[in-house]
């Protein structure tokens, strides 16, 4: 016969194992869906801190400075606060940025683009970009003005690529058969891709302004025809762990994913520490991801980092 007070003894063993069961499986690194459509898409990932490492320190100084990256942003009229922001906060960062608007703009300094056609204005701006810079910038990188980029992570993405190849890359998406870089997420292109694309916008059978579709087909999806054309296709930019690294949405929106779907690691499941873009932003979170980005640090944290990007002379960026 067994005592009362052993049956309660038996009951709380049992219940502390399941607890720690429970415990167990709740800690279980879930693969958080991301890395599933992996093989179906083409991808790059960034280096490691080995590959890093094993570059030799002068080189590392040297591609340090030689690393030039042109930002393009487009914008509109009605953007007109976005646009104060991004030129507040994160385009200090590129070696160049400049705003290319559909119309002339007062307030701004801007290339006029003289239309309001997203996917016309993204090819003039490509064609400028490339008629004038080509000489001085190995990478160019086109983004909207709800969009929030560290220029530094997409340097650290980039070093070990050959800006001499003909590729692009962003956060991919696919239409039918057709993988493209969505532009929310930004778009990078190698200065071999955009060379071949510019050979391309004077021809209309391979790069056409309007879309043959009857329906309109977004600028992203328009590009992604033409550089295909080229011989240019679309890789999507991952970290070492298999993170997106450009994304599409606001850290608020992968936060409040990651609280539903991992309440466990809403930090370490959100997003990547690498990442290099978000998007969908207000202008007030603009503020908020330079100051945590760029601003606050704890205080004898330090990161070891074996490589600086420092800002061009001149550059007033923080
Ligand atoms: C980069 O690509 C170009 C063109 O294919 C090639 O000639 C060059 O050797 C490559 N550079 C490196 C460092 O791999
Ligand atoms: C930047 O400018 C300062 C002062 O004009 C100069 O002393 C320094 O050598 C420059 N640095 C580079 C990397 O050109």
């Amino acid at each position: 016969m067994l005592s009362e007070s052993s049956l309660f003894l038996k009951g709380v063993l049992l219940g502390s194992i399941l607890c720690v069961l429970m415990t167990m499986l709740a800690h279980i690194k879930i693969d958080y869906g991301k890395r599933t459509h992996h093989h179906e898409r083409h991808h790059l990932q960034a280096p490691t801190k080995e590959d890093i490492l094993k570059i030799s320190e002068d080189e590392r100084t040297e591609l340090s400075k030689s690393f030039r990256v042109y930002c393009i942003i487009l914008v509109k009229p009605k953007d007109v606060r976005l646009w104060a922001a991004v030129k507040e906060t994160w385009a200090k960062h590129c070696d160049k940025a400049e705003f290319f608007s559909s119309e002339n703009v007062k307030v701004f300094e801007s290339v006029n683009m003289e239309t309001n056609d997203m996917w016309l204005m993204m090819r003039k701006a490509y064609k400028y970009a490339f008629d004038k810079y080509r000489d001085q910038y190995n990478w160019f990188f086109l983004a909207h003005p709800t969009t929030f980029a560290i220029i530094e992570n997409l340097k650290y993405f980039l070093l070990k690529k050959n800006y001499s190849q003909p590729f692009y890359l962003g956060h991919t998406a696919k239409s039918g058969d057709l993988e493209y870089v969505s532009v929310g997420g930004g778009i990078v292109l190698s200065i071999e891709s955009i060379k071949r694309l510019n050979s391309l916008l004077s021809i209309p059978e391979k790069c056409p302004e309007k879309g043959r579709m009857v329906r309109e087909v977004s600028e992203d999806k328009q590009l992604a025809v033409c550089l295909k054309y080229a011989g240019v296709f679309a890789e999507n930019a991952e970290d070492s762990k298999g993170k997106d690294v450009f994304n599409t949405k606001s850290v608020g929106i992968f936060i409040k994913e990651a609280m539903t779907n991992h309440p466990n690691q809403v930090v370490e499941g959100c997003c990547s520490d690498m990442a290099i873009t978000f998007n969908g932003l207000t202008c007030n979170q603009m503020y908020v991801m330079m100051y945590g980005v760029y601003h606050l640090r704890a205080f004898g944290h330090v990161f070891n980092d074996v490589l600086v990007f420092l800002p061009i002379n001149g550059s007033d960026n923080d």
